[in-house]
């Protein structure tokens, strides 16, 4: 199964003709509600290249409006839900500005993702066909420790760096990466990554490389338009290039990178394939608005036509 353990959230976008700076106001002329959260979203990206019921998502939401339709669109995508727990804080949510060029500027509310617990997950979930996939958005020793549940079942654990925490320790890092099979950052996370831990890289492949030689892992660089570079603990560069397109919104493009690469994983496919899988999903979801209006199904990825 893939295990998607992570945020659920709401997000009220506005488009704007530029992301104001501290102390600025800017008028959109109106907003729309989407559904998001990088757990979520990742979970969908998921769900729509593995299909129904392969995925299963655990986390937090509010006993509140947004919680029955977070939960109701996951549903609907065919992610399975038994583990998303209602809880007394209010559903997470995160306003989000666009601008004209599709770049975003994202607030989260984190609200009941905070409360998202390893308690919930039964070691009985968890074995050899376990692809485990976390991000940044829920609390860190929770995500570690489920971490720590699928390893001990020789299962496969993806970790999306995303959103970087405000304090990102060396000790933080170092577990992170201990934890992890493949760490799935994008340039700006592998640059403070392999800062966090003592390295200086000049480029986000130095950082890359660092961070797949420190943690003996698979470290994947999402870089937009450059598409998405892999480095093995044995130092061997895996890249793909990205569709050229002409982004409307690129929020959530990460995410579906993620998703679509855990489904890949799942698959045990090659390195590259899944690289080249995730990178078409990622750009076709760029092209709607909204974190996973526009997140692909299978038959719409080229590679796997
Ligand atoms: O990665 C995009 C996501 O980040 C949005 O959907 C928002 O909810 C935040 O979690």
């Amino acid at each position: 199964m893939i295990l998607v353990f992570g945020s659920l959230n709401i997000d009220l976008v506005a488009q704007v003709p530029v992301i104001p700076g501290p102390g600025r106001t800017v008028l959109a002329p109106s907003y729309q509600t989407h559904f998001g959260g990088k757990g979520a979203n990742q979970a969908v990206a998921a769900a729509r290249i593995a299909g129904a019921g392969r995925v299963h998502m655990a986390g937090r939401i509010g006993r509140d409006g947004f919680g029955d339709r977070a939960i109701e669109n996951l549903r609907a995508n065919g992610v399975d839900t038994a583990l998303v727990i209602r809880t007394d804080e209010p559903t997470g949510c995160a306003f989000i500005t666009v601008d004209q060029a599709g770049e975003n500027a994202i607030t989260v509310a984190s609200g009941a993702n905070m409360a998202a617990s390893a308690d919930d997950l039964s070691s009985a979930l968890f074995g050899p066909d376990t692809v485990l996939v976390l991000q940044m958005e829920v609390p860190f020793a929770q995500a570690l420790a489920a971490a720590h549940l699928t390893t001990s079942a020789a299962g496969v654990v993806i970790w999306n760096l995303a959103p970087v925490p405000e304090k990102m320790t060396r000790e933080m890092v170092t577990q992170l990466l201990a934890a992890t099979d493949h760490l799935i950052v994008n340039e700006h996370e592998a640059l403070d990554a392999a800062a966090a831990i003592g390295f200086a890289p000049s480029d986000y492949e130095a950082a890359a490389a660092e961070l797949a030689r420190a943690g003996g892992l698979t470290c994947v660089v999402t870089a937009g338009a450059q598409g998405a570079l892999a480095v093995t603990a044995n130092g061997a560069r895996v890249r793909a290039l990205a569709p050229r397109i002409t982004p409307v919104d690129t929020t959530g493009a990460g995410d579906t990178f993620v998703g679509a690469f855990a489904a890949m994983i799942h698959e045990k496919v090659p390195l590259q394939t899944a690289l080249r899988v995730g990178c078409e999903a990622a750009a076709q979801k760029c092209l709607k608005p909204g974190a996973q209006a526009g997140m692909p199904m299978r038959a719409k990825i080229p590679s796997l036509a």
